[in-house]
Parts: C-alpha cells; sequence; structure tokens
C-alpha cells in the first residue's frame, strides 16, 4: 500500500515556528516517526511538502495517478483557503484522513472553517506530532478493511 503524506506551507518551519502552539518536533523528525510506523504497518510513504497551492494540487494529482491508495494531508493555512486543493481531493476521490498539529477549532476563528474536512474520511485536531501517526494508523486500517 503506498500512501502520500501532504504537508503544506510553512510546515517545514516545524521545530522553531511558534513552539508554544505546534511544539519542537522538526518536520524531518515527524516524517521519521511516520517512516518507522510505516514500516510496522508495511505501507510505503511519500512525504511532499510545499508552501505553493500548486504544487499541493500537483502532488494529489499525481498521487492518483500513479495509483497511490491514499494521504494524509495538513494543508496549513490552505486548509481554510483552497477550492483549488479541495477540488484536487474531490476530482481524484483520494482517500485522505485532515491532520492538524493545533487544535484549530481553540483559535482564531478564520482556522474553524476547512474546506477538506467534509471530504476526508476523519479527522485529527490538536494531539500533536503523535497525531500523524494516530492518523497513519486510521487511514491505513480503513482502507484495509473499506
Ligand atoms: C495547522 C493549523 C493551520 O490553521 C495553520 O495555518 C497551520 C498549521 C496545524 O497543523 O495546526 O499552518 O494546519
Amino acid at each position: 500500500m503506498k500512501l502520500l503524506i501532504l504537508q503544506g506551507p510553512n510546515l517545514n518551519l516545524l521545530g522553531t515556528r511558534e513552539p508554544g502552539v505546534y511544539g519542537r518536533k522538526t518536520l524531518a523528525e515527524i516524517q521519521a516517526d511516520l517512516d518507522a510506523a510505516a514500516a510496522v504497518l508495511d505501507v510505503s510513504l511519500e512525504h511532499v511538502q510545499s508552501n505553493h497551492e500548486g504544487e499541493l494540487v500537483d502532488a494529489v494529482q499525481r498521487a492518483a495517478e500513479q495509483g497511490v491508495h491514499g494521504a494524509l494531508v495538513n494543508a496549513g493555512a490552505y486548509t481554510h483557503t483552497s477550492i483549488a486543493l479541495r477540488d484536487a481531493l474531490a476530482g481524484t476521490s483520494l482517500p485522505f484522513i485532515e491532520v492538524h498539529l493545533s487544535n484549530v477549532y481553540a483559535r482564531e476563528p478564520f482556522r474553524h472553517r476547512s474546506l477538506l474536512s467534509d471530504l476526508a474520511i476523519g479527522l485529527i485536531v490538536g494531539l500533536g506530532p503523535r497525531g500523524y501517526t494516530f492518523a497513519l494508523e486510521g487511514l491505513v486500517q480503513r482502507l484495509r478493511h473499506a
């Protein structure tokens, strides 16, 4: 099983970016934790991070073309704004779980709206970096027993 781990803008700054909100783990450390979990689950991961909306759209389209089975998506701020990314996920029917490190519902009102959530299998918010590994387990479980 092949899965895409899609990370949006500013997530490349994890580790130093607002550590009180996002913690001190770097993106590379989160990716390493996911790779270790993926090995146990016997799935393979492709990691993509981009600060550019169109590159995230391209990554979703490419994944669907290549037969990737599902995705974890933390679209960062594009979660709240990107009709293009929503359309890519809807248009490819790529099954995905939406992940946010922080509890977006406990933050500013503009973070309470997600353009992706109703398309997602499920959401994990507010659990920090561990949320990604929980989401990976949930996604694999769902895809294996779909
Ligand atoms: C985030 C929450 C978003 O509102 C924010 O723009 C991010 C990170 C999170 O993981 O908590 O960049 O997606």
